[in-house]
């Protein structure tokens, strides 16, 4: 039986996602700080007819409530960002892990070509949080968004971290030149 676990899965679309990769027999555990953002994800799942093997946990992802060697698999798909305590909570998906499972993250990151990023700056810092005001009402959570994405740490230093808390094979892909990346790692 295969088992993962999508961190700070909010409103689900990664765990669907999974959830048809791992069959009936595997389990798909989604879990999430934020009990709002579970009911929603649960809904949403369940409006979608995937049921059976989805689970729902509140938890932080810097403590995790599983046993150590757990899980075949971790996701964290614009989650890490969020996180306080970053190091504390890879430490803790690796601890889950069963030994050869692997962890990954998908996170916005560092723009590789130095020449793209004044573009990126512009259409992050300026057009983005005026498009927000504009149709939402709300240029705040824009502009959070872009300051969130510049603290981050970029490919090689969550790399090393990654690294640092044990995981084995380290290494990432750029996804739209660095805008995107996703990181991966295994439990030796
Ligand atoms: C931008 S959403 C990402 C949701 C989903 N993974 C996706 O790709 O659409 C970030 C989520 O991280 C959750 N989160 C923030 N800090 C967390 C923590 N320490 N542990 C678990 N979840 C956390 C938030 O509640 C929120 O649902």
């Amino acid at each position: 039986m295969v088992r993962v676990l999508d961190l700070a899965g909010g409103t689900g679309d990664i765990a669907a996602l999974i959830a048809d990769r791992v069959g009936h027999e595997g389990e798909v555990v989604l879990g999430d700080i934020n009990t709002e953002m579970l009911s929603v994800g649960r809904d949403r799942l369940t409006d979608r007819g995937l049921v059976s093997n989805l689970r729902y946990v509140r938890l932080n992802a810097e403590a995790l409530p599983f046993p150590d060697g757990h899980f075949d698999a971790v996701t964290i798909a614009f989650g890490l960002r969020n996180v306080t305590d970053k190091a504390a909570a890879l430490r803790e998906m690796r601890r889950v892990l069963k030994p050869g499972g692997k962890v990954m993250v998908l996170e916005f990151s560092e723009v590789a070509e130095p020449l793209l990023r004044p573009l990126y700056d512009l259409h992050s810092f300026e057009v983005l949080p005026r498009l927000g005001k504009l149709f939402a009402n709300d240029a705040d959570s824009y502009q959070y968004l872009a300051e969130s994405i510049r603290k981050h740490p970029n490919q090689d230093t969550l790399k090393q971290m990654m690294q640092d808390a044990g995981l084995d094979r380290c290494e990432y892909r750029n996804l739209s030149a660095g805008i995107v990346a996703i990181h991966s790692g295994y439990r030796a």
